[in-house]
């Protein structure tokens, strides 16, 4: 078991820490800009991450991409990691689902009830979140975030520092490119290209009900 210092201090992290902790790492501690979870201690940011080296066996970061912000904050946290030679740590949550021949890449996370399907390679920090499906053969490359409940069909093909949304569904045998923004509810059925903003159709109000 090791000793994980959590990169973020925010919601998502707090999901990333249980799983960390039913695997039954210890958490040593949380580097932030800023923390929101009390009971962990703040030990600094990037520049601590550094010093603090000894205090810890790996790191984890646990910012979530929400937005494009979100997948910029993680790409920069990993840059600086390889830079200074920090290793990550997996954390794959027991009640996720992996079939035979999923390759797991450092710094991955997989949250609850997450499924993911035969042969399918998760590159480098990906976050594969609670829920989401993963089919057969899939290639996902580093530091992809795909949110809650997204459905990928096999062969689907997704470059890195891309982030897909809720629920968003994406056909079998599709590509989607380096640096999109898959907004929640998308339906993708044709390759997507590079820095690529997809966006559905969002609910309206039809009337006033009074
Ligand atoms: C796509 C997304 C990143 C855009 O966020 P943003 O840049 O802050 O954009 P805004 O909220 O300012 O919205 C811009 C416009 O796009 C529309 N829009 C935003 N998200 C949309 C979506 N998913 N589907 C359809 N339209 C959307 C807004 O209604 C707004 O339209 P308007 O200009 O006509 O008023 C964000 O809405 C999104 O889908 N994020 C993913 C959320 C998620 O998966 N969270 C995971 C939680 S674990």
């Amino acid at each position: 078991m090791a000793r994980v210092a959590i990169v973020g201090g925010g919601g998502f992290a707090k999901e990333v820490i249980e799983v960390a902790e039913m695997l039954g790492h210890e958490v040593v501690g949380i580097f932030a800009r800023e923390n929101t979870l009390s009971s962990y201690s703040h030990l600094g940011y990037l520049e601590e991450m550094r010093e603090k080296r000894a205090s810890y066996d790996a790191v984890h970061i646990a910012i979530g991409a929400v937005n494009a912000r979100g997948i910029e904050n993680r790409r920069t946290i990993l840059d600086f990691i390889r830079k200074h030679d920090i290793p990550a740590l997996s954390l794959v949550s027991p009640l996720a689902t992996l079939s035979g021949g999923v390759l797991v890449g450092e710094g991955v996370y997989v949250g609850h009830e997450a499924l993911i399907s035969c042969d399918t390679e998760l590159g480098e920090h990906v976050v594969v979140n609670q829920r989401a499906v993963i089919g057969h053969d899939c290639v996902i490359e580093e530091n992809v975030s795909l949110a809650p409940l997204v459905f990928l069909g096999g062969n689907v093909r997704v470059k890195r520092d891309t982030m897909i949304g809720v629920r968003s569904t994406v056909r079998q045998g599709v590509s989607i490119g380096r640096n999109c923004v898959i907004g929640m509810g998308s339906i993708i059925v044709k390759n997507i290209r590079d820095d690529s903003l997809t966006l559905q159709m969002p609910s309206k109000i039809y009337r006033n009900r009074s």
